[in-house]
């Protein structure tokens, strides 16, 4: 079976101005530096506004932490007040976008045409789309939430490639786990990133799904982020609130020494 590098992702959400970001990461570099953590890509998705200082930081210091945006238009350029395009993200060297996270998808109203629509521009200007599925607690309950992660799974990469979902990460964040301290329990969280792999397989045979990076989000800490790497089908975590603290995002980056 095909490697998978693993990959931890800070999602800093609406948090810290550009000067308060250049400081989080110089302290993640910082105590990154002691500890061994060559086996996983580590990339941190500040606001906007903090990318350009940021990316100032990792050239100029070297760093071996990258870039990502937590979200992107998906038209080139043009008369959308407000919006970001991929190129102008590519042209900071962002490496990774996150697309359709649950509060967008929620708070934002995107839906998976629109999902599929930014994980294509992301691609087509040559980063890699960190595409968010997940289920409500209500969904779980009724026992929907394998359909509804299928569902948005399908919506959401309809049309890619084989070769583009070599480029594709995903999360599988679900929405009663996120910012609420209630972590899936590391099994459940295997089960579903299992079904979302065995639905690639469906899709585009099991090599392009063995190769698949499928990280977990919600509620992941220095505490419980061994066991959650420890699945199977578990090769990273997007990780939020502790994501924001340099010392706690360090641990969790290098969670096989925990
Ligand atoms: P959390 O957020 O780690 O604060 O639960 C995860 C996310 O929303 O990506």
């Amino acid at each position: 079976m095909a490697a998978r590098t693993p990959i931890l992702a800070g999602n800093w959400k609406m948090h810290k101005t550009h000067l308060e970001a250049i400081q989080v990461v110089q302290q993640l570099s910082y105590r990154l530096e002691d500890r061994d953590y060559e086996h996983a890509e580590i990339v941190v998705c500040p606001p906007f506004t903090a990318l350009r200082g940021i990316q100032t930081l990792i050239q100029s210091d070297g760093l071996r932490i990258q870039l990502g945006a937590q979200d992107c238009h998906w038209e080139e350029q043009g008369a959308f007040t407000g919006e970001v395009s991929p190129a102008m993200l590519a042209a900071l060297d962002v490496a990774y976008v996150v697309v359709g996270h649950s509060e967008r998808r929620e708070l934002f109203g995107e839906d998976d045409a629109t999902v599929n629509a930014k994980a294509r521009a992301v691609l087509a200007h040559g980063m890699r789309p960190i595409v968010c599925v997940g289920e409500t607690l209500e969904q779980r309950d009724a026992g929907e939430a394998e359909a509804v992660v299928r569902r948005q799974l399908d919506g959401s990469l309809a049309g890619l490639t084989a070769a583009q979902l070599d480029d594709v990460v995903i999360a599988y964040e679900p929405v009663w786990a996120i910012g609420t301290g209630r972590t899936a329990l590391p099994s459940d969280a295997d089960e579903m990133c299992g079904a979302i792999r065995a639905r690639i397989a469906e899709q585009h045979g099991q090599g392009v799904a063995d190769a698949l990076r499928i990280q977990y989000g919600g509620s992941v800490k220095p505490g419980n982020v061994t066991d959650l790497m420890g699945q199977e089908h578990i090769d990273g975590a997007l990780v939020g609130g502790a994501s924001l603290d340099p010392e706690d995002f360090s641990v969790l980056c290098t969670y096989h020494r925990l």
